[in-house]
């Protein structure tokens, strides 16, 4: 059945769920070669806690990170179809709502971003 988010216990099965599928997925997964994913998980929990939680668990700058990634379109298309199929695979309500939003608003800034300094392949 499916629950609203609301404990740190929620975000972790959404954020690691959603790896799982990254992760096999054929067009993102190598932009996750090299990368401690058991390191990169935790950090992943703390962000999305502090967007849907409490606002506390992050402290960085997200999109630097992905500068030295290789991005195109079609990968952030690819990324917000995982991850809202993930969501809606095992969550309901207005939190779940909350984290489909802002993951399409912080893609679209992201995008916006890449586009701008021709980095968006
Ligand atoms: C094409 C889509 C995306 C790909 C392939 C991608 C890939 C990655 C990779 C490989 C990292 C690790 C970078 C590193 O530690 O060196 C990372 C970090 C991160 N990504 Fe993404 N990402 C994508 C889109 C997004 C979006 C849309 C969001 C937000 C909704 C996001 C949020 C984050 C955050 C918070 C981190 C952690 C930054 C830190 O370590 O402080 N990413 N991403």
């Amino acid at each position: 059945m499916k629950k609203e988010i609301s404990s740190r216990g929620d975000v972790e099965l959404l954020v690691s769920a959603f790896y799982e599928k990254v992760l096999k997925d054929e067009l993102l997964a190598p932009a996750f070669a090299g990368l401690d994913i058991q390191k990169h998980l935790p950090v992943m929990y703390g962000f999305w806690s502090s967007i849907l939680l409490d606002g506390y668990g992050y402290t960085g700058s997200p999109f630097d990170k992905h500068l030295r990634l290789d991005l195109s379109e079609a990968m952030f298309e690819r990324w917000l179809l995982i991850f809202e199929k993930t969501v809606h695979e095992y969550f309901e309500g207005e939190k779940a709502e909350q984290a489909i939003q802002r993951a399409r608003s912080i893609a679209w800034i992201f995008q916006s971003k890449l586009r701008e300094m021709g980095k968006l392949g």
